[in-house]
Parts: C-alpha cells; structure tokens; sequence
C-alpha cells in the first residue's frame, strides 16, 4: 500500500512512538549482555580532602563480588582529557580513581563489581573509607571560595560592550539597580545514568544514553588511549537528556576499564541520588542588572553582571551575557561575567544553559522598568525592539519579536488587564499577569548522512544524531519523505549510533537544522541521479527536460508539462540496485576544520552572537496567569501562551511538544526547582523525585503554543531555526512578573516559594 506522501510542515505524530509506549524501544541499559557484571558505584562522604585509607576486608567477603576498583589498584588507568568547553569531550577534569584527592562530596572512589546488582550493592555498603577532610566551601560567599574573570580564564568568552554604560545610566532619568539569582538544578532526567561496556577482539561497544556518539567515541578513546575506531558508542533511545548528556561523564572510562579487567560485560545503573553528583548540573548565578530609560522608555544604559559557580578546577560557564546584551536596542552597554571556584562537581549544559539565567534576570529588571515608567511591559519592549544588535550593529538575519508578543499578547487577552498591582481577584485569589521575551541562538552544525533508495521505494536514512525524545527520528523521515516523494511508512531511520555518518551534538538546538538540511542533501544526490538518467533515457518521456526540472512526488518522477512516471520505473533506469548518497554539509559560519572537527566529534556550531557577518536567534514571547491564595499565599499558574518564530517548522506536532515541554519546565522550575545545598558539607540533600520538586499534572491547566510564520533563508537552505531550548527560557521571569502583578511583591530570587510572599503589601484579605 502507498501512504499519502507527507511534507516538511507535516503536522505528525512521532514515528517512534510506538515503540515507547509499547516498550519496544530499547535503551541502553535494556540491552541484553549475555552474562553481564554488575557495577555499584560507592561516593564520597566529603566535599574535600583525601583518602587516607579503604578497608575493603568486608565488601570483598560478599559472596558474588568480583573486584573492587579504587584508585589504588587503577589509578592511572583512565588518561587525563580536556574539557568539553576548551575543545574535550569531558564535563569534568575531575579523575575519580585517579587519585586519593576528593574535589566534591558524592565522587567517585570505588566501582565494585560482582555477580549481581545485590551483591555489588551490598559489598559497597560495606566499604570503610577513612579520609583527612578539609573544610570546604559550598558556593557563593563561603570561606575559600575563589573569584575569577570569565575573560581572564577563557579563549572564547567575550564580555559585550558599547559606549559608556556608567555615564549614560547616571544621566539618565528613569533607572533600575537590582541584583537577580538563580539555584543550583539538576537535570533529573526518568531515565538514569547507566553504561554498559563489552570487549570484543580489542573492540570496545559501549551502550549508554548520549548526546554525543561521535564525541563520546573519541573522548573515550583518548581517555583509555586506543584508536577511535576501536570504539562504538550506541544510543538509539534517550530516557531525558536536557544537556546530562552531552559531554562524556567520568563513569563511562571507568566501566570500560572494569569490562577489559574482568574480560566480561559490565553493567553499571548508577542510583538517582549518584545523578546528582556524577554528572553535570545547572550551576548556581547570581546577577546586577542595571537600566536606564528616557520618559520615552527607550533604554540609554543596560548593564549585566553575572557570577556562576562552578568546581575548584574547572573553569565551566555558561556565560549568557551574549544574549541578554544583545535582546533590545541600547547605545550603552556593559557586562561582565566571572565564575566562582568551590567544592562542588562541576556544572554544565542544561536545557538553554545561558539564556535561563540571564534572561531571568534581564526580563524581569525590564519589567521593573515598565513599573517605574508606568508603561505597559509589551509597549516597553516595542519601544526598544531593534532588527541589529546593539554591540556591533550587526543584522539579525530575521527577528520577530514583537509579532510574537503582539500574537500572544491577543491570544491571552491582555488588553483586559488593569496594570495596579492586586487590583486583579477571583475570590480569594489574587491574579496576576505577566510577560517576557525569550530568546535562544540559531546554531548549525556540519553533519554528515547516507541515504539508501531501494528499488521498490523504500528508504534508509542513516546518521550519528540522537533523539533526545524532541522527534528527531520524525523530523529526518519528513525531510526524506518530502525529497524523495515516498511514504512516510517506507522510510527507516538509523539514528545513536556512533558507526554511522558523523552528527553533531544533540545540543544547542541544533540537530533538526543541522541534521534535516544534511539528509536533504542526500536526497538531492539521489534525485539528480535519477533525473540525470531520465533525461538520457531514449523513451523520450522527459526528453529535452533539464535534471534540474525533474523532481521526485507522490511516488513518481516529475517533470514539465505533466510528464510522470512511476517511482519505481524511474529508479530501475538509474540503477539495477538501490541509489546509495553520502552527504557532508557545512554550514555558513562554520570555520574550514569544521568537517574534520565532525569525525572528531567535537561541537562546530556556528550561529548565534558568534558570527562575524550577521547574527541569528529564534524569539518568542510568553504570557503566564498566576493565581495566588491571598490566605495561604499558594502559588498556581492555570494558564500559559506562547507565541514562537523559528524559521521553518518541520513538525509542527513534534515542535508544539518542545515549546509546551519547555513552557511547563518553565511555570514549574519558577515556583519550585531547586537542588538545595547543606552548605556546612557542601552537599546536595533532596537528591530524589520526592524531594526534587518536578511538575505533575495537577499543577498544569492550560497552555497555548503559537507558531508565527517566518521565512529565513540565510540561517539555511531548509530555513530551520531550532527550538527545543527556547520555550523555557523565557518563562522564570514571566512567571516572576505576574507575581509581583498579583502581589506587589517582586521576587528576584529563584524559586518564587510561597514563604517569599508572607509580607505582601497588595494582599488584602
Ligand atoms: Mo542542550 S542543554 O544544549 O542539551
């Protein structure tokens, strides 16, 4: 049977679906081993410090046990590797087992291995490490927490600045000075931190969720020092990434070293409380914005100052000042980011790693300047919308800001709004309405595919990206259904797979842009191939037709003048077998080595505020109700739209999901996500689902998601944006804002916990 032939801006539900909601789809740690063992990761009980001793008399008594892996008998099996942000693969130097040193509490300080998850549970309970503990230093303000310049630390990191941002703000009339902060999060993704590692013939298979096949393959291989083609990393499905996966944890090596001594698989699902401290996170910030308007609300001084932790010798940041400085029109602008060292694991990417923060910060200051000019927060941002950035003047390839806000503002209603706060009720409710922009950079990798045409239509398509559960699977079959004229149904695609062709990180929004375009290209190998024997052909069917005319639909070949003929027909002239096309695209932007970094794994992205002719962000703006009990103080948000303009939309079912996710991450992380800290043990405490506060249906009502067409071709030919990270970014501080709507109380200090609004002056009872 042929299915109706789907295009790109198919509205679809995902194509493997299926497979999850049936259990069929197999992740990592499904994957059947043969006869496995099984790894126990024991931690540390210290923040910093070193090991003096470890009795291992008792574990190794369990019956079942194996080995027991410290750094006394491995320690310099794993080699030392550079971080992902200065061009490694790791998301922290920190080498547990490298050393007796402790950086942060939960490290890493013995794999035991044994015959079954029990035994090996029990064995590491019964490990004694004795240690000589030093006091440590949990975060901001501890004692021995130490403060650098990103600029001072970092090749990459610039701090955006134009004009005189100092003498502008004090010669200004209307000004803002406040100082935001964000927590510590963790990413919590359902599925949980697993590797499985066997050894065959000098071959490693390694399956584990990731981000970053190619990159983990290549990191691994420098770590363990053998040859990246010694190695495959397999990930065809991904139970929650959010960033967690992007670069390779420390683990990974250490249970491929356990599998070559034991000669046997291991397996290792690491509890979820060892998530919180193995891997990355979202680093804690703080922020001083200062603003300052004319009467007219057009900005004359924008400042942001941010500080992030981060771990005693990782220099990791996220650095968001390339996108909060850039967000409005403004002639003076100042920034400065440093990082600050303390006894913590070290942090990483998490969904929007840069714009979470600081447009939390940046959005609410403009709403405190909206109050301060008595303007309405949608016309202030009208007054200071600008198609050039302001640092450098240069051109947003395409910027739909305030379309967006005018979108959403309609949808919600917004003109129904009285702007004094508190002078909005239901009851006992106080209401309250909010707003913010968001923002999230453009980025496009180099990516490689292979795409198989069989005789009979069916296709194959193959490349190393990864579906972190956004649809990427959907998005690739589209894109080849929609360039080769076939069924959606006919179509395979091969993703998590570090054999395949080469795909960039599935981070920074990139992968539908990068990956489709790729695929795409492909496709159009295959058609030129196709066209060009068509033309040749003596029958006469497309005689006189240039390839280029000829194009493949509705299971036929096409040409001028109503000329058809059968798919299969077509593909039996071009070859007596399958049409196999292997493409490489690189993208605009992207320096030369880029193709090479590809095969190495390493992230070449170009876009965002990082291109030297021209920048290029996808926008939106969300508008959020917030109900706020004026007993209890309560905190509810019923409703939420968003209105959203990132070029071409390939699915618009897939791309909904990822703005509504993104939206209801957001509208939850605001009154609740924190990763709280005993800051005497620098130690995380509500390490699990019960603790970690996670929206759950009850606290979501109505949400609204809003595609607002645009049309940009320069960020590529397919005109993708990418939107996985921009649905959430901007939601903290919409969320903040209505709450001072509802309250008259301003909380710049995440999460907005109901205790913060005891002292509420607009609450009436
Ligand atoms: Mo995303 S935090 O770029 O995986």
């Amino acid at each position: 049977m042929q299915t109706a032939q789907l295009k790109i801006g198919s509205p679809i539900t995902r194509i493997d679906g299926r497979l999850k909601v049936t259990g069929e789809a197999r992740y990592a740690s499904d994957t059947p081993l043969g006869d496995p063992a099984y790894a126990v990761l024991a931690t540390s009980a210290i923040a910093r410090g070193r090991i003096t001793d470890i009795d291992e008399t008792e574990a190794r008594a369990v019956p079942g046990v194996l080995d027991i892996l410290t750094h006394r008998n491995i320690g310099g099996a794993v080699k030392k590797t550079k971080l992902f942000s200065d061009g490694g693969y790791v998301g922290t130097t920190i080498m547990p087992l490298g050393s007796d040193q402790v950086w942060h509490d939960g490290q890493i300080v013995a794999v035991v291995l044994a015959e079954t998850f029990e035994a090996a549970s029990d064995a590491a309970g019964r490990l004694v490490v004795r240690y000589a503990a030093e006091e440590p230093a949990a975060g901001f303000d501890s004692a021995g927490a130490t403060t650098v310049a990103a600029k001072d630390v970092s090749k990459t990191h610039e701090d955006p600045e134009v004009g005189d941002a100092a003498a502008a703000f004090a010669a200004a009339p209307v000004k803002i000075d406040a100082g935001y902060s964000t927590p510590t999060q963790h990413h919590n993704p359902i599925e949980l931190f697993t590797t499985s590692c066997a050894w065959s013939d000098g071959k490693l298979t390694v399956w584990e969720s990731s981000q970053n096949v190619t990159g983990f393959k290549n990191g691994l291989a420098e770590q363990l020092g053998i040859e990246p083609d010694k190695i495959r990393v397999i990930s065809r499905y991904i139970g929650g990434a959010f960033g967690s996966r992007g670069s390779l944890t420390q683990r990974t090596a250490l249970i491929a070293v356990a599998a070559k001594r034991l000669d046997r698989p291991v397996k290792l699902v690491a509890s979820r409380k060892q998530g919180f401290t193995i891997a990355t996170y979202r680093a804690e910030t703080r922020h001083r914005i200062k603003l300052a308007a004319g009467q007219d609300g057009k900005l004359q001084s924008l400042t942001h100052i941010g500080w992030e932790v981060t771990s005693r010798p990782d220099n990791y940041m996220v650095s968001g000042t390339d996108a909060s400085t850039r967000l409005y029109a403004c002639p003076n602008v100042a920034s400065k980011v440093s990082i600050v060292h303390a006894d913590r694991n070290t942090p990483g990417f998490m969904r929007s790693p840069p714009e979470v923060p600081y447009l939390f910060a940046i959005e609410s200051a403009m709403d405190e300047l909206a109050v301060a000019l008595d303007m309405d927060p949608v016309e202030l941002r009208r007054r200071n919308d600008t198609q050039n950035e302001p640092i450098k003047g240069l051109p947003y390839t395409s910027r739909a800001l305030m379309p967006c806000f005018d979108h959403a503002a309609q949808a919600f209603g917004w003109d129904k709004r009285s702007p004094k706060p508190g002078s909005m009720r239901d009851g006992d409710w106080l209401i309250g309405w909010g707003c913010a922009a968001t923002m999230y950079p453009t980025q496009v990798g180099p990516a490689a595919a292979r795409v198989t045409l069989f005789p009979h239509g069916a296709v194959k398509v193959q490349t190393a990206a990864h579906d972190i559960g956004t649809g990427a699977y959907t998005v690739v079959a589209l894109t080849a259904a929609d360039r080769l004229g076939v069924g959606i149904d006919r179509i395979t695609v091969e993703l998590g797979d570090s054999d395949l062709p080469p795909a960039p990180v599935a981070g920074g929004s990139n992968t539908t842009a990068s990956v489709c375009n790729v695929v795409a290209k492909a496709c159009e190998q295959i058609r030129v191939q196709i066209a060009a024997a068509a033309v040749a052909a003596p029958d006469g069917k497309f005689a006189g037709a240039a390839p280029a005319q000829l194009v493949l639909a509705d299971w036929s070949l096409k040409g001028p003048g109503g000329a058809a003929e059968p798919l299969d027909e077509a593909i039996a002239r071009a070859s007596n077998g399958a049409i196999e096309a292997y493409a490489e695209n690189v993208p605009h932007g992207v320096p030369p080595e880029g193709l090479k970094k590809l095969y190495q794994g390493h992230a070449a992205l170009a876009g965002g505020a990082k291109m030297k002719d021209r920048i290029q962000f996808a926008f939106g703006a969300e508008f959020v109700e917030v109900r706020v009990h004026a007993r209890t103080r309560e905190i509810r948000t019923p409703r939420i739209v968003g209105a959203f303009a990132a070029g071409k939309i390939v699915d618009p079912v897939t791309a909904e999901s990822q703005l509504m996710g993104g939206m209801i991450w957001g509208i939850s992380s605001a009154p609740h996500e924190a990763t709280e800290i005993d800051r005497r043990a620098a130690r995380y405490t509500n390490t699990d689902l019960a603790e970690y506060l996670i929206p759950v249906n009850a606290d979501i009502d109505r949400t609204q998601v809003i595609f607002v067409a645009e049309d940009d071709r320069q960020v590529n030919e397919l005109g993708i944006k990418g939107l996985g990270e921009l649905g959430n970014v901007g939601t903290n501080a919409a969320v903040a804002n209505a709450v001072y709507h509802a309250t008259g109380v301003r909380i710049r200090d995440l999460p907005i916990r109901l205790e913060k609004l005891l002292n509420a002056p607009a609450i009436k009872l």
